[in-house]
């Protein structure tokens, strides 16, 4: 059951109206609940945008792609140190315990960002079980400033993804996008000095699928003018380091 709805999962844009009811979005929401969590913490939050403005907001900033206004659910995860310097604070445990509070740091983030991810998949394979389909935005990212002031962000509070969701409109009938084999793509005990062959092998599949008439144009070479070269790539460096800036100041 669950390894045919991992194998058959997708990404999936194009949603139908239907709402979703408050009984499957609660269940969506406990099954997401159960990931794990370093320490079981939850350094990570949610916010469910239902604000069609809020909606229409993200879909000009996440790189314009309009299909977000109109998903159903709209799920920003957040690397969240705050949450607990906030617990921290309350619970008075700095004066209890005489240790004398540390700034946040990139681990503290990059822990949120691992419980944040946990999490979304598990949002991911949970609503495939209900009958929902998703998709990541990964360009939650970009233009920090306008997210942390439309959603009220405090520093210590990152966007890590976005997921939409919803029941599809049609069910997509084109093969899943290729992966990898196996064997091309995991390492053994050690990153090995990569090379050329060893690289083709790891992308032949992509490569065949986006360019069929093997001309000689590969798929690091679609990636480099497509996504690494382009503005928006540019501006999520940018917006990343913005949010960055608390956790990395020493
Ligand atoms: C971290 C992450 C960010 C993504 N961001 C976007 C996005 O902004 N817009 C989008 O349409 N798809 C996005 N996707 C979906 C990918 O394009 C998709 O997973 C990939 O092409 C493989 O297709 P599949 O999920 O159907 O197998 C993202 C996926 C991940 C994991």
């Amino acid at each position: 059951m669950l390894d045919e709805t991992i194998m058959k999962r997708r990404s999936y844009r194009n949603f139908d109206d239907r709402p979703v009811g408050k009984e499957v979005e609660d269940r969506l929401l406990t099954m997401t609940l159960r990931a794990p969590s370093g320490g079981n913490m939850q350094l990570w939050s949610m916010i469910r945008v239902q604000d069609p403005h809020k909606k229409a907001l993200l879909a000009r900033t996440c790189d314009g792609q309009d299909f977000i206004a109109k998903a159903p659910l709209v799920y920003i995860f957040l690397s969240d140190t705050h949450k607990f310097l906030e617990y921290f604070r309350f619970s008075g445990s700095e004066e209890k315990s005489g240790i004398s509070m540390r700034k946040p740091g990139p681990g503290d983030f990059h822990l949120g960002m691992q419980d944040a991810m946990a999490a979304a998949q598990t949002c991911v394979l949970a609503a495939e079980s209900l009958g929902l389909r998703s998709c990541y935005i990964g360009d939650i990212i970009e233009n920090y400033e306008e997210v942390r002031k439309a959603f009220r962000l405090p520093d210590y509070a990152a966007p890590a993804c976005m997921l939409v969701l919803g029941y599809p409109k049609k069910e997509i009938t084109s093969p899943l996008l290729p992966r990898p084999e196996n064997d091309d793509f995991y390492f053994v005990d050690e990153y090995p000095e990569l090379d050329r062959e060893r690289l083709d092998r790891m992308y032949r599949a992509q490569n065949e699928y986006s360019n069929p008439e093997h001309e000689s144009e590969t798929y690091a070479d679609r990636y480099y003018k497509r996504k690494y070269s382009s503005d928006f790539m540019k501006e999520m460096n940018r917006s990343a380091r913005v949010f960055l800036a608390p956790w990395l100041a020493e």
